[in-house]
């Protein structure tokens, strides 16, 4: 079998809890690629917008508040680290009210030009598996390889719920925010969230972690016999 190129892009998108954060990393870590997770960069911006006091509606405030705002991002084989003005908040951008807030910001088009410009500078030299909602449509839309996960709503549900810290909320009011968010992915004009016309379509909902990434791996090795996939790259 051929080696893998070095610096390919792989794309990874779907909706919440499709499995895309988990597959992305493992299938990064076994290549010896970087993970980057985008989402990271919207939970930021709104872990930010909440310190200030910041309408998250407000795509002008958002732009100033970006403008004045160190956001350094720093790539590893885990996941994407950030820092705000210098401060590793990582940690704290899993927190339900970021996660609404993360999704609210992200509609706007012009908020969404400046992370994508920055989601390209860590991409441009390869070697990075991304994962998102627009990374194969947008971001990286001539990537050689493309991967569209996806689960039943319900297994996404539960999948969030099991995943949220423990005490926070209900399963039925999981659900029900999940599909607020990807609503509001869908339906918005900016980048929507859909499956790019080249990507492979996965359904995870009776898959595990492993035998996502196997199946993951096993296309990319696919195109990779076909040499013509990669030529129209
Ligand atoms: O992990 P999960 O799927 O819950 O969300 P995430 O990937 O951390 O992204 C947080 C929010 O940012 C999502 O609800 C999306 O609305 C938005 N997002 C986006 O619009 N475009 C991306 N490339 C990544 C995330």
């Amino acid at each position: 079998m051929k080696r893998l190129p070095k610096d390919l892009i792989i794309t990874i998108d779907g909706p919440v809890a499709a499995g895309k954060t988990t597959a992305a990393r493992l299938l990064a870590e076994r290549l010896g690629y970087c993970y980057i997770d985008s989402g990271t960069m919207y939970r930021a911006l709104a872990w930010k917008a909440i310190q200030e006091g910041i309408d998250v509606s407000s795509p002008t405030m958002l732009l100033d508040l970006l403008a004045r705002t160190e956001l350094e991002f720093r790539p590893g084989p885990e996941r994407l680290r950030v820092l705000v003005d210098g401060e590793d908040v990582t940690d704290a951008l899993r927190l339900p009210r970021i996660e609404t807030a993360s999704s609210i910001l992200s509609v706007h088009p012009s908020v969404r030009e400046e992370l994508v410009r920055r989601q390209r500078q860590l991409g441009i030299g390869g070697g990075v598996v991304m994962d998102g909602r627009d990374i194969g449509t947008v971001v990286f839309p001539d990537a050689p390889v493309k991967f569209y996960l996806t689960a039943s709503p319900e297994e996404r549900g539960r999948r969030r719920f099991r995943e949220s810290p423990h005490g926070t909320g209900s399963l039925e009011g999981t659900l029900a925010e999940v599909e607020r968010r990807d609503r509001r992915d869908m339906e918005r004009p900016a980048s929507p969230l859909k499956p790019a016309p080249d990507a492979i379509l996965i359904d995870t909902t009776f898959l595990s972690a492993e035998e996502v990434v196997k199946e993951l791996e096993s296309h990319i090795h696919r195109k990779l016999r076909d040499p013509r996939d990669f030529l129209l790259a």
